[in-house]
């Protein structure tokens, strides 16, 4: 974006507030979860390929498992999506050269099951990430979703633990959260339901399923989004069904630029914002209503900047394939890794009501980590502000206080230019993460009250014209261009009286590393 013009606009000026004891509440580590279903090359030349010069001695890539680490993903959500809804997991475990191909409804793909939840399970395992299951609700019903909990979790001795244990592993695997099922108020998904149809469900498959194993947590299906038109009393409805029995409820918005409407695009996290307020009040109404202490959390357990509308055809007007296709394969620009790392921002802002979120999905498919058959894996602009994230943010959010201009947009109405978060960890590790959606410099004076602050590393994305097109080379540019570290000593001025000054590059998203310890 070009800074200088012939009437220079005056820089907008924001101010950004850090007090150590005002606190949301901790950033639980499953917020840096992902996503794997059975779609196009997620799955099959994604996290798995037998014949990968870095396949391991189970046919998972370690090149894509290696990056995966660095992401810093701390929980993979599978087998779907949409793929769940007419999934028969019987038909993927046990010996595989006796397992049937299927064809699957949601994507149009000839499914060959040579992954399944053993698999699954094991590389999760072998990677250090908690798996996050979901049962078929569309489809199927109880008794498949309790087999399935059993096999999972059960102990030798009945009939799915047995199963199990004769397929080669003998410890439960103690999978701990479970979607009962997915989007089941799509009119898309494979056995939609209507909310009374699918609360009712909900509540029983979530019944048997704890009766299986009672330290299991649960998420029942919300919206598939906010402009779902039943969006509200879908949760009210299937919350009035499962309120005592579920944690979450989930949560799914996927943002993209549309129309060339950037102000709207780089106000997703605003839309993201206000989707949240209103499912903790939905959520929140129906507690009331029961004179209910227990509080009902979100699992937003697909976010992503997806270009749905603009790129993807539909999957009824997916012709019917196999071999792993190539479907929603997008390609990100700098300005979609902003509107990634703006994303974060908001969630980490709910971290009191959000403790589980999925970036949807982990490989090829939108995702941040592609790769090649036969060939190599690379990082998306994406990957990086995700990666960042992950690791600065530590310990609890803090509460920041952001005074900043709007800007109009036409979706979205009016959105602050500069959102923020902070994250404190025990030691006062300190995690501060910015964005300026405006086009324009931003300074932000940065006020820490109760602590010194000192800022010891900070990252950058900046929003991009690289053209996109496939391949590594594309990403390597967009990094180039638009991924770089922040000469701290000379972004921040000095300390001095308990303010610091931040120069913002226009359209960005900058995170920072340091101390905010009391003396
Ligand atoms: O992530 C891709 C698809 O988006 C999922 O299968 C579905 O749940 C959502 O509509």
């Amino acid at each position: 974006m070009p800074e200088a013009s012939a009437h220079p606009r005056p820089a907008p000026r924001a101010r950004v507030t850090l007090h150590p004891d005002f606190r949301r509440g901790a950033v639980d580590r499953r917020l840096f979860g992902s996503f794997v279903e059975h779609l196009g090359r997620a799955v099959y030349t994604g996290i798995y390929e037998p014949g990968h010069a870095t396949a391991d001695s189970h046919g998972f890539r370690r090149d894509v498992a290696d990056l995966t680490r660095e992401l810093g993903v701390s929980m993979v959500r599978y087998p779907g999506g949409n793929f769940v809804s007419n999934y028969v997991w019987e038909d993927a475990v046990g010996p595989v050269e006796e397992r049937k191909p299927f064809l699957d409804l949601a994507w149009r793909t000839v499914e060959p099951n040579l992954v399944g939840t053993d698999e699954f399970l094991q590389w999760a395992e072998r990677e250090g990430v908690e798996p996050m299951m979901a049962v078929n609700l569309g489809t199927r019903g109880v008794a498949a979703a309790a087999a399935l909990v059993e096999y999972c979790n059960g102990e030798a001795g009945t009939r799915w633990a047995d199963l199990r244990i004769a397929n080669g592993r003998v410890k439960p695997y103690g999978v701990h959260l479970w979607c009962l099922g997915n989007e089941m108020d799509g009119p898309w998904q494979i056995g939609h339901k209507d909310a009374h149809e699918y609360g009712k469900l909900a509540a029983e498959a979530g019944k048997a399923m704890k009766l299986v194993d009672p330290s299991i947590s649960l998420v029942v299906c919300g919206s598939s989004s906010m402009q779902m038109p039943t969006f509200g009393e879908w949760e009210r409805t299937v919350l009035s069904y499962t309120y005592d029995l579920v944690d979450h409820v989930s949560m799914h918005a996927y943002y993209e630029e549309l129309d060339g409407d950037r102000a709207s695009f780089l106000a997703s996290g605003t839309a993201m914002d206000r989707f949240i307020d209103r499912v903790v009040a939905s959520a929140d109404a129906v507690g009331a209503e029961r004179r209910s202490d227990k509080r009902i959390t979100i699992s937003f357990d697909e976010w992503n900047v997806w270009y749905l509308e603009s790129r993807f055809p539909g999957e009824a007007n997916l012709p019917i394939q196999r071999d792993a296709p190539r479907i929603i394969e997008d390609v990100y620009s700098g300005l979609d890794a902003v509107v990634v790392g703006d994303l974060l921002v908001t969630l980490l802002n709910h971290a009191d009501r959000v403790p589980v979120a999925c970036l949807a999905q982990l490989v090829n498919v939108i995702a941040p980590i592609m790769t090649e058959p036969g060939g190599e894996a690379w990082r998306q602009p994406t990957f990086h502000p995700f990666a960042t994230t992950a690791r600065l943010a530590r310990g609890e959010a803090l509460d920041v206080r952001v005074e900043a201009p709007s800007f109009p947009t036409s979706r979205h109405g009016d959105a602050p230019v500069v959102t923020a978060a902070a994250t404190v960890d025990d030691d006062g590790t300190l995690g501060l993460f910015v964005t300026n959606r405006s086009d324009q410099v931003v300074e932000v004076e940065l006020a820490h009250v109760g602590a010194a602050l000192r800022l010891t590393e900070g990252w950058q994305m900046v929003a991009d014209h690289v053209p996109a097109v496939e391949g590594p080379d594309h990403a390597a540019k967009v990094a180039e261009a638009c991924w770089s570290a922040v000469d701290v000593a000379s972004a921040v001025a000095p300390a001095a009286g308990g303010t610091t000054t931040l120069r913002l590059a226009p359209e960005s998203w900058t995170a920072f590393g340091g101390t905010f310890a009391r003396a």
